[in-house]
């Protein structure tokens, strides 16, 4: 037996201390060391020491390897963030909050798979055989060829897996409770999370197998278990969405084989989850047509233009430091957008709380949105609604300019597809756009002329309100909305 070597193993980052202490010194996180066994391995310290190294050939980077060779989930969305399907002897991590869907999504992949005549298994380790079994039939894939097993043994799963065909992909519900032999820490530890991966990723490399770990997620959305898993897996994909919405949102964090803004979609239904081929449709179905504070940005996830509401509200606040609440978009790009109305359009903010909300759980990382989340929070605070047919993109910088922004073209045509007739967007895409767009272009140069033609549709009512704080600084305010102002 090797001697073992006890230590406080850090829950968050994976760094061993000899001692407790409170805080880890390495993440700065409190109250994540845990006793563990570290350094017993299934090899004596004195067997280790003599064993000499084998020797390997070594090879050039030109070469006969093969292109990595794909094969498709039979899951159009999957395979678009995967980047075009599973590559052989990959490790991918899906990370998710309890109950978004992964087990759902993960059976009907190794369904599909085997379906297709594959050799796919899936490992539960959180469920009996029964209730996967129960999940399978109400999904209607009882019938599937999938081969079912309710294990937790790193080394059992190995070598029953080492026999027979090689399988082409291998689900394991969850990595967190995976144990292997190899250490002797308590299962869901650092240790033996990052020793069953390490085994499982082993076994993957010398098949040829695609195996997918399943992560459990961390209240504030890590995946739990040593951060070190996220650096040993090929990819790591995120399951996204609102508890309370039936879109369900996947994307790939890290892909050694793919590029990561690509997003697919899903709808989870009473018979498991529907692909959603036209993210725009389902993100502006439930629109609210005609009310103020709603704007239709144009978008691009990855390389698919993808249209999304944005809503804003803008209400007078009652507290002393105004409330400002974003959801599916950057926090400090609002602040930046509130900074340049209010400091070259004479959009006084101050006194008001401002929430911004992308609709159907989408979360925006284009600077391209700012004129949308602009648009809407003029239209809101002075309760003139927007045009219903216009989409809005374009970012803007701190002088107040709208500045142009990439792929004018697969927007304008993603517009007009579904049925929109104009397009708000920066003056120098113009050209971008081309003639034969089928959409009205309406070109902004700058921020302030496009509050100026939001406010000028605006009530009476709400303008007073707006300024109410009185007239802006020096002469930054837009002639027609000054006017309006009275
Ligand atoms: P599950 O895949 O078990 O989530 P995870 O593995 O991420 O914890 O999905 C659980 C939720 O999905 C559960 O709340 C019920 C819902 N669901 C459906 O709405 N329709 C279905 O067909 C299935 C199988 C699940
Ligand atoms: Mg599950």
């Amino acid at each position: 037996m090797a001697k073992s070597t006890l230590s406080f193993v850090c829950q968050n980052c994976g760094a061993a201390f000899n001692r407790w202490q409170g805080k880890c010194e390495s993440c700065g996180e409190w109250n994540t060391l845990a006793e563990e066994d570290t350094g017993a391995t299934s090899m004596p310290a004195s067997i280790r020491s003599k064993r000499r190294g084998r020797t390997f050939a070594l090879e050039s980077l030109t070469g006969k390897s093969q292109d990595a060779p794909r094969l498709s989930s039979g899951m159009v969305e999957l395979d678009r963030v995967t980047g075009g399907g599973f590559v052989r002897g990959s490790v991918l991590l899906v990370g998710g909050d309890p109950g978004i869907g992964k087990s759902t999504l993960l059976t009907q992949a190794t369904s599909m798979m085997a379906r297709a005549g594959h050799r796919a298994v899936y490992i539960s380790g959180e469920e009996a055989v029964a209730q996967v079994r129960l999940r399978a039939e109400r999904l209607g894939l009882a019938d599937a060829p999938v081969q079912l097993a309710a294990e937790t043994s790193v080394e059992d799963i190995v070598s029953t897996l080492s026999e027979g065909a090689v399988p082409r992909l291998i689900v394991i519900d969850s990595i967190q409770t995976m144990w292997t032999d190899t250490v002797e820490s308590a299962p869901g530890t650092v240790t033996q999370v990052r020793a069953s991966a390490q085994a499982l990723i082993r076994f993957a490399k010398k098949s040829g197998a695609t195996i997918i770990l399943v992560g459990h997620v961390t209240k504030d959305g890590q995946i739990a278990g040593p951060r070190v898993v996220e650096h040993m897996v090929d990819a790591v994909l995120s399951f996204e969405g609102e508890g309370s919405q039936q879109f369900r949102i996947l994307r790939a964090a890290k892909n050694r084989f793919g590029p990561t803004d690509e997003i697919g979609v899903f709808e989870m239904t009473g018979l498991g989850l529907r692909e959603v081929s036209n993210p725009s449709e389902l993100f502006l179905s439930e629109r609210d047509l005609g009310s103020p504070g709603t704007a239709v940005f144009a978008g691009i996830e990855g390389t698919r233009p993808v249209l999304v509401e944005l809503q804003a509200l803008v209400a007078p606040t009652t507290l002393g430091t105004p409330r400002r609440a974003v959801v599916g978009w950057d926090p400090s790009r609002l602040s930046m957008v509130l900074a340049v109305l209010e400091a070259h359009c004479g959009v006084k903010l101050s006194g008001y709380d401002v929430y911004l909300n992308v609709a159907g759980g989408l979360r925006i990382q284009e600077p391209a949105a700012d004129m949308a989340a602009a648009a809407a929070l003029v239209s809101s605070l002075v309760n003139a609604p927007l045009p219903t047919d216009a989409v809005y993109f374009g970012e803007i910088s701190l002088s107040g300019a709208v500045r142009p922004v990439a792929q004018t073209s697969a927007r304008l045509k993603e517009a007009a597809k579904l049925g929109f007739g104009r397009a708000i967007l920066p003056e120098s895409a113009r050209g971008e756009a081309g003639g034969d767009a089928g959409l009205v272009l309406n070109s902004v140069g700058g921020l302030t002329s496009l509050v100026a033609e939001i406010a000028a549709r605006g009530t009476p009512r709400a303008n007073r309100e707006a300024s109410r704080d009185g007239p802006a600084e020096k002469n930054a305010t837009p002639p027609r909305f000054r006017r309006e102002n009275g």
